[in-house]
């Protein structure tokens, strides 16, 4: 529930955070820098947008770099240890450089502080945290900080769950033209090998009307293209009493003037509905992309870790897709080295990825997650094996997207401009409807534009193209 008295509240903590920021300003004699560092997937670069949005309210400078900051938050991602293990070295550089700068204040927020055993060794060994605060309470963080500046003792708030939003605070969008939209928070799914779940907590939709008013406001705002973010959006609308559907959703969201194309992710294939696919097959705004986490091909595997659908489902859903949708792009994520798993599972997995041929796909080794189910297992596969498997599923990944690369050269489409080009400051970057990108002459006047691009050759996993006056 968006909870307004809380909203009133969190408004009156940015006025006095704001005066605490103008003392700093008057100490340094200068605006206090400040790095948010994001780790993980869209959502948390969602919720660093809401961090970066009450920062610059309350006077911060938030373009700052990580080494030269004055206040440095690390928005951290648990899903794989790797993730976690960043964080620790980044903490290790920020010790030594607290000694020598005293002032310097360090907060850590995200997935991986709701997890107990972190919580455990931060307050014993790195007492020089000064701020730790968790998902549920994000939208407190004006007050935390706030309590952070006029307190000498390390502060750590972590909350187990929450009902309450708390939507219409200050938010600081990285991308001016396109924004993400949460539509709903958590994950019921329960995949044995995954932690989301236990950090992000039960499955909560938003009410579809505060969806629809939020992105109203970003279409006055001059945003043309939303990504409606949920760990599973197919399952939107369960629990909520006027029983909107994800498709619904859709039709309403394009009803939203301004709004030109229309993004989603994840899809978890086993609550991917045909009307779902009726629905983009006919909008002329939903972008044609799927992020379709297949995870692994086979059955055994599937079951193990509880998705809910086997091989043969799987592809008949893709099926159905791409004889809805021709040009679509699928996309995936799979995980290799699941205890137990075996060569002949990883080659049902790359039987998957030959007969689907993804426009790309993102491979993990499984990584042991505590107080999973997965991670009691006795029979975790050995890292060397884990390996050897990754590199073959990486090699059928990359035929298989060789042949999916290339397939709209010749033609003219659209492409969504959204930067100057990292190698050649002459050119611009573009996302197609496809979320395949294509670089062209350009300049900055083009960024936030759709324009007509046509696709010279492909290199790659991207275009490269020439602008042209029409489709
Ligand atoms: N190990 C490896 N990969 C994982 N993912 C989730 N949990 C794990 C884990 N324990 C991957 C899944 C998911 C993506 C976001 O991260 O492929 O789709
Ligand atoms: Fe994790 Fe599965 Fe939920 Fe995705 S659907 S967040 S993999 S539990």
């Amino acid at each position: 529930m968006e909870n307004t008295e809380e909203l009133k509240k969190q408004l009156e903590y940015i006025d006095k955070l704001t005066d605490v920021v103008t003392g700093l300003k008057d100490r340094l004699g200068r605006t206090p820098k400040c790095a948010v560092v994001t780790f993980g997937c869209q959502m948390n670069a969602r919720d660093s947008e809401k961090l970066c949005g009450i920062l610059i309210k309350t006077g911060f400078d938030t373009d700052a770099d990580e080494t030269d900051a004055d206040l440095v938050i690390y928005n951290t991602c648990t899903v794989r240890d790797n993730a976690n293990q960043k964080v620790y070295g980044h903490l290790g550089t920020l010790k030594a450089r607290k000694k020598r700068q005293p002032g310097l204040k360090i907060a850590l927020c995200g997935c991986m502080m709701q997890e107990h055993s972190v919580i455990d060794n931060i307050s014993k060994n790195y007492r020089f945290v000064d701020l730790v605060f968790g998902t549920h309470n994000i939208f407190r963080f004006a007050e935390l900080l706030y309590n952070m500046y006029t307190s000498e003792d390390q502060i750590i708030d972590i909350w187990d769950s929450t009902d309450d939003y708390v939507e219409d605070l200050p938010v600081k969008r990285k991308y001016s033209y396109k924004s993400g939209v949460n539509i709903m928070y958590g994950c019921n799914n329960y995949c044995t090998y995954c932690i989301v779940p236990y950090v992000r907590g039960r499955e909560r939709s938003r009410d579809a009307k505060d969806i629809i008013r939020e992105v109203e406001k970003l279409a006055d705002d001059g945003v043309i293209e939303v990504m409606l973010l949920g760990q599973n959006v197919n399952s939107y609308g369960n629990g909520l009493t006027d029983g909107i559907s994800f498709p619904a959703l859709l039709l309403e969201v394009e009803k939203v003037e301004g709004i030109r194309r229309i993004r989603f992710m994840t899809s978890h294939p086993k609550d991917l509905s045909d009307e779902l696919i009726d629905v983009m097959a006919a909008s002329k705004k939903i972008c044609r992309h799927i992020h379709l986490p297949l995870q692994s091909g086979s059955d055994r595997i599937l079951k193990a870790m509880n998705r809910c659908y086997t091989k043969e489902s799987y592809l008949a859903l893709c099926d159905r897709i791409r004889n809805a949708i021709p040009d679509v792009a699928i996309t995936t994520d799979i995980i290799v080295g699941f205890p137990g798993e075996t060569a002949q599972d990883v080659d049902d997995t790359i039987d998957v990825i030959k007969q689907v041929q993804y426009d790309n796909a993102f491979t993990f080794i499984y990584s042991k997650r505590t107080g999973t189910p997965a991670a009691d297992r006795v029979d975790q596969v050995s890292e060397e094996f884990a390996k050897e498997q990754f590199n073959r599923v990486l090699d059928a990944v990359r035929i298989s997207a060789g042949t999916r690369n290339g397939i709209l050269t010749g033609k003219v489409v659209e492409a969504l401009v959204e930067d100057i080009s990292d190698n050649d400051p002459s050119m611009v970057s573009g996302r197609l409807d496809n979320n395949s990108m294509v670089h062209f002459t350009g300049g900055s006047d083009l960024i936030g534009k759709i324009v007509p691009v046509k696709l010279i050759n492909a290199k790659g996993f991207y275009y490269i193209g020439e602008m042209t006056d029409s489709i």
